[in-house]
């Protein structure tokens, strides 16, 4: 297995937070300190959509690409509330994070919709981050594999080979999320290589090998380094750490000398 066949990808997810000149500073804050990462790891700020036109706008010409936080599977219509994947590409949107824990526990998303989602984000050349991970419950049961497998195939049911390409996967185990309590570097590595290991059994061991697979739950700034030195850990999905400029460096800088 080697790491050098996909690229490290450090993704903030900004969740309901930062208002329009909160995120224009937040995001001048990071540009400067991640520009050398160019070239070597992809950054990525995945920020509410009432700021996506500020954050393409603040971070043109630079390193850090921008993504949304969801979509909607249709192409258009009476879907009130709802925004499209064309409505995304059309702003200059890259990257849309699908199927987070807290859309699946708070918003009724369903491997079905997330499913969807994925394809819907896909067919418009959006690159999406589709979330997976258990909950402590069923870690404690010992069906995390069951769990997280069940996910990745019913999320990605349909996505070909090809498209994989452009799809990214966030392991976050739903009770690291916000809690401060990390899953270890083992339990995360365990859990990233099943999901590698289901990956080369629906496609192949070339498409799965290929497919960044990040960590996401309380990674920050003081941890960063150990994750991402795993063998089957790309990148990381960053929530709170992603909200303060040094922090989310610190865990860019990791990647980038990993
Ligand atoms: P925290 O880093 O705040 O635990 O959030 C992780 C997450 O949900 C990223 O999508």
């Amino acid at each position: 297995m080697n790491k050098n066949l996909r690229k490290a990808i450090i993704a903030g997810n900004w969740k309901m937070n930062k208002t329009r000149p909160e995120a224009k500073a937040l995001l001048e804050a990071i540009k400067p300190l991640v520009a050398n990462a160019d070239g070597k790891i992809e950054v990525v700020a995945c920020v509410p959509f009432t700021n996506l036109e500020t954050a393409l706008a603040v971070t043109e010409g630079s390193n850090v690409k921008i993504g949304a936080e969801n979509v909607h599977f249709e192409k258009s219509g009476a879907f009130t509330g709802e925004i499209s994947a064309d409505m995304l590409t059309e702003l200059g949107v890259e990257y849309v994070v699908i199927g987070h824990s807290e859309r699946r526990q708070y918003f009724g998303e369903t491997d079905e919709t997330v499913n969807k989602r994925t394809l819907a984000a896909l067919n418009a050349g959006l690159k999406p981050i589709v979330c997976v991970g258990e909950l402590k419950w069923e870690r404690v049961c010992g069906i995390t594999e069951e769990v997280v497998g069940k996910q990745v195939k019913l999320d990605l049911y349909d996505v070909t080979a090809e498209q994989m390409k452009n799809v990214v996967i966030a392991y976050e185990p739903v009770w690291a999320i916000g809690t401060g309590l990390t899953a270890t570097p083992d339990q995360a590595e365990e859990v990233c290589a099943f999901i590698r290991a289901t990956l080369a059994k629906m496609f192949d061991q070339a498409t799965a090998d290929a497919v960044t697979i990040q960590y996401g739950g309380s990674m920050n700034a003081k941890n960063a380094a150990e994750l991402l030195a795993k063998p089957n850990i790309d990148g990381g999905l960053i929530g709170g750490a992603s909200l303060k400029a040094e922090d989310f460096n610190v865990i860019v800088q990791a990647a980038v000398n990993g």
